[in-house]
């Protein structure tokens, strides 16, 4: 019977909310977890909601020079790194027409290049300590099974599906493992951002949030077991990805069935 190894220091991007924030404080149960953040306030916040836990590096990921580095910068101030979990990423909907080059980098930039950076970046440092490693990438259900205004987003999530077989492949040699999951909709700012008609005004204040838990509601019709999901479902798939040595490669759907409607 085989004992899967723990991680001991876990880098995770994406980490102020949603599902990034809720993946960091459940590795932080039991491993050391450093957030890749933008803002101060968000590095105080995950400290305090994990007892000191959690530690944190500031850093804007569309600034390429920084993120190069972040990596080395992240082993200096708090120790060897073996895990990585690229959660930071961007989801806006636009129909084709609205689509600029603008949005198109943008997406790419954060969603797929700024992880492809740091699992390069990672990987060499393991390589050069001879350690094991485990990565793990958020793609999505609309990388297969895209919708209408979702081409920017479905193209950036595709890529991180095919980045995360590629890398599987290169580095099982050398005992890195890496893995992606696919949630459907999971309620975070992300899918609450109203998806506005032409010319429809922001709401404010209540206005706003009627119509978040409008559009949950409604998306929420869409899965078959009848609701979106939460983030610490996904924080619980990540946890037994990262740690699962069978699982390289792997790209693992968890969604409600919404794949399957
Ligand atoms: N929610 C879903 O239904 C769903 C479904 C499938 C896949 N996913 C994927 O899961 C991941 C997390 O999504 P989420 O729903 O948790 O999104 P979210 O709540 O919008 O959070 C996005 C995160 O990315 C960070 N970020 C954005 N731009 C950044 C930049 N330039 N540099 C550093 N960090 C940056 C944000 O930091 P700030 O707070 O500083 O802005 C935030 O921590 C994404 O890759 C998303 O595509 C989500």
């Amino acid at each position: 019977m085989s004992t899967a190894a723990r991680l001991t220091r876990v880098l995770v991007s994406g980490a102020s909310r949603g599902i990034g924030r809720a993946i960091a404080l459940r590795l932080s149960r039991d491993a050391h977890v450093i957030a890749i953040v933008r803002k101060p306030e968000d590095a105080r916040s995950l400290s305090d909601a994990s007892g000191g836990h959690i530690g944190s590096l500031a850093l804007d990921l569309s600034d390429r020079a920084a993120r190069a580095r972040v990596v080395e910068h992240a082993e200096r101030s708090f120790g060897p790194i073996d895990g990585l979990v690229h959660a930071a990423g961007l989801g806006e909907h636009r129909r084709l027409a609205d689509v600029d080059h603008t949005q198109l980098d943008r997406h790419l930039e954060l969603n797929v290049i700024a992880g492809f950076d740091l699992a390069q970046s990672l990987a060499g440092s393991l390589r050069q300590r001879r350690a094991p490693g485990s990565l793990l990438f958020l793609s999505s259900t609309l990388a297969d099974r895209p919708a209408p205004t979702t081409s920017v987003y479905a193209i950036t999530k595709g890529a991180v599906s095919s980045m995360t077989r590629a890398l599987a492949i290169e580095l099982a040699p050398e005992r890195i493992r890496v893995n992606a999951i696919a949630p459907g909709v999971i309620d975070t700012a992300m899918v609450r951002a109203p998806r506005l008609a032409e010319g429809e005004p922001m709401p404010e204040g209540e206005a706003l949030r009627a119509r978040e838990d409008a559009q949950i509601a409604e998306l929420a019709k869409l899965h078959p077991i009848g609701r979106v999901g939460t983030v610490d479902e996904i924080a619980d798939a990540a946890a037994f990805l990262l740690h699962a040595e069978l699982a390289t490669g792997t790209i693992l759907t968890i969604d409600g069935g919404l794949s399957l409607a």
